[in-house]
């Protein structure tokens, strides 16, 4: 491994990293490294599906429309163009790659979610679309033999010299060893960080880790204060937080507070199906209000029959933990659920630093503005890694490489004196002063027991202190940018600058430079 140089290397195994993946794969050897398993990712535990404008009486216009206004109008226009005018063909291919799509008789079945003006979420075996597109693709992928996996193999450095990237330091769970991997070219596809959060809907691997590798690398990271958190996931003291899709509101789903009225419409004239950001704080006010710890969601008026069949497996999840969805009120609350800042990219992936490229939930397109449209973010992973992996197959990519470059002596296999409590304890600060509703002194107090922290982990060379450092790397920067975006917009809202304010139109970048954060604001 170590004298090898590969052609690309891909950190992540979900939906963008895969859809490179198998672009690349016609010319190039590839080398996709993960942190678990390949199945190990979002993509695979998506439940409502994929957007995109299939429909007859849809269009690429509307669904940009509708894309623009859930995302507060603070989209990149030209990245959004693209996401949905070269979206149906994407989704196509992955139709005729063997996705197999829910249909009413020969016809796709569209869903509707929140934001969407029409019904336009595809979906597979009801609430397991995830699972089916992630299969797609692996099988896609593992027609060319020149891709190659290395699973349980966490990267723990982007190798940059003079802003060109040389490839990456691993370590290897299987073997325990630290891997120094050459490549002409490396694509962050590491997913979200919403892990970092105490509630989340996210895999047990969304840690944030390639936000941090970027920015560590040089890169610029945008709008990183833009979190969103899904209005409902399972909230039951003793059980596991897991996501209960937009989809069962989409199908008429009502959102009850503890005294069983239904609320959301005096926060927003589309009730439950209003952007998400506005939901999960309507839905976060009401408790704050009542002092319970959840809401209800009521699907007691459909047949059990349909809920069954819709939604096969939260049906059975949540039998699981004594609720039945035909008969009971789900207790739902809000979660941590999708990043939509990230490592700054232009249509191709291509990021501020040299053959270093992003796609997928760790990059930002800018296609997301302050909120992301539901179902949007399959979409995205698929469309822009192919894009970056369409644009990698014209490029010379083989100039200028040094065989060999990475030197040695960054990580030890030693112990860390960090522990999982400590994880704990970000996960409680990220969740209540870096959460829903976030305000000054909040904010700064979270700062300073992450830089704490991370001033420690700083100083050692232990590969589990590097793991802790670039998640604590990546909390940092959100609430960095949370606690100088003086102002409300979209996923980011502060109590103590309730409007959109002058801030609200600027984008902000966040930038390495001599162990210094640069803050940039900026608009279009
Ligand atoms: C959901 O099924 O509600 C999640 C879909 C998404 O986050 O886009």
């Amino acid at each position: 491994m170590d004298d090898k140089v590969w052609d690309v290397l891909i950190i992540g195994s979900g939906i963008a990293g895969l859809s490179a993946a198998v672009r690349l794969a016609r010319k190039y050897d590839v080398l996709l490294v993960t942190k678990g398993k390949l199945y190990d990712c979002n993509t695979d535990i998506a439940q409502g599906g994929i957007a995109v404008a299939l429909g007859e009486e849809d269009s690429p216009f509307t669904h940009f429309q509708d894309t623009m206004s859930a995302g507060d109008y603070l989209c990149r226009e030209d990245a959004l163009k693209v996401l949905v005018e070269e979206g149906p063909v994407c989704v196509k291919e992955l139709i005729d790659w063997g996705a197999n799509f829910d249909r009413e008789g020969e016809n796709l079945d569209f869903a509707k979610e929140g934001a969407h003006t029409i019904r336009r979420i595809l979906h597979a075996h009801g609430d397991a679309t995830g699972h089916e597109i992630e299969k797609t693709l692996l099988i896609k992928v593992r027609e060319f033999k020149n891709v190659y996996f290395l699973e349980n193999t966490i990267c723990l450095k982007v190798e940059v010299k003079n802003n060109v990237c040389w490839g990456a330091i691993c370590f290897d769970n299987n073997e325990k060893k630290i891997l120094k991997i050459n490549s002409r070219v490396l694509i962050l596809a590491t997913g979200g960080a919403g892990q970092l959060y105490m509630r989340t809907t996210n895999s047990l691997f969304s840690t944030g880790d390639g936000h941090f590798l970027g920015f560590d690398a040089g890169a610029i990271l945008e709008d990183m204060e833009f979190v969103q958190f899904h209005p409902t996931a399972f909230a039951k003291e003793g059980a596991p937080t897991f996501l209960l899709t937009e989809a069962m509101r989409g199908e008429g789903g009502i959102l009850r507070n503890n005294k069983g009225e239904r609320f959301v419409y005096r926060y927003h004239p589309l009730g439950e199906l209003a952007p998400r950001d506005i939901v999960s704080r309507a839905i976060f006010t009401e408790m704050k209000e009542s002092g319970a710890q959840c809401v209800y969601l009521d699907m007691t008026h459909f047949k059990r029959s349909f809920l069954e069949n819709r939604f096969p497996t939260l049906f059975k999840k949540c039998l699981e933990y004594g609720i039945d969805i035909s008969k009971d009120y789900i207790p739902v609350a809000p979660a941590a659920h999708y990043i939509m800042g990230g490592i700054k990219t232009d249509t191709f992936g291509r990021t501020t630093v040299k053959n270093l490229f992003a796609c997928g939930e760790c990059a930002c397109t800018g296609v997301h503005g302050a909120n992301r449209l539901a179902s949007n973010s399959l979409l995205e992973g698929l469309v822009f890694g192919k894009r970056l992996g369409g644009y990698l197959l014209e490029m010379d990519i083989n100039s200028g490489i040094k065989d060999n470059f990475i030197g040695n002596g960054y990580f030890k296999e030693d112990e860390c004196p960090f522990g999982d409590e400590i994880f704990l304890e970000l996960k409680k600060r990220m969740w209540y002063q870096v959460g829903i509703i976030r305000d000054e002194e909040g904010l700064k107090s979270a700062l300073s027991f992450i830089r704490e922290k991370l001033d420690l982990l700083q100083k050692s060379k232990s590969v589990s202190c590097r793991v802790y450092e670039m998640i604590f790397g990546t909390a940092y920067l959100i609430t960095l940018a949370a606690l100088n975006r003086r102002c409300s917009r979209g996923g980011h809202f502060r109590s103590d600058f309730p409007t959109k304010g002058e801030c609200g139109n600027m984008h902000l970048d966040l930038k390495k430079d001599m162990g210094e954060v640069i803050k940039v604001f900026w608009e279009e």
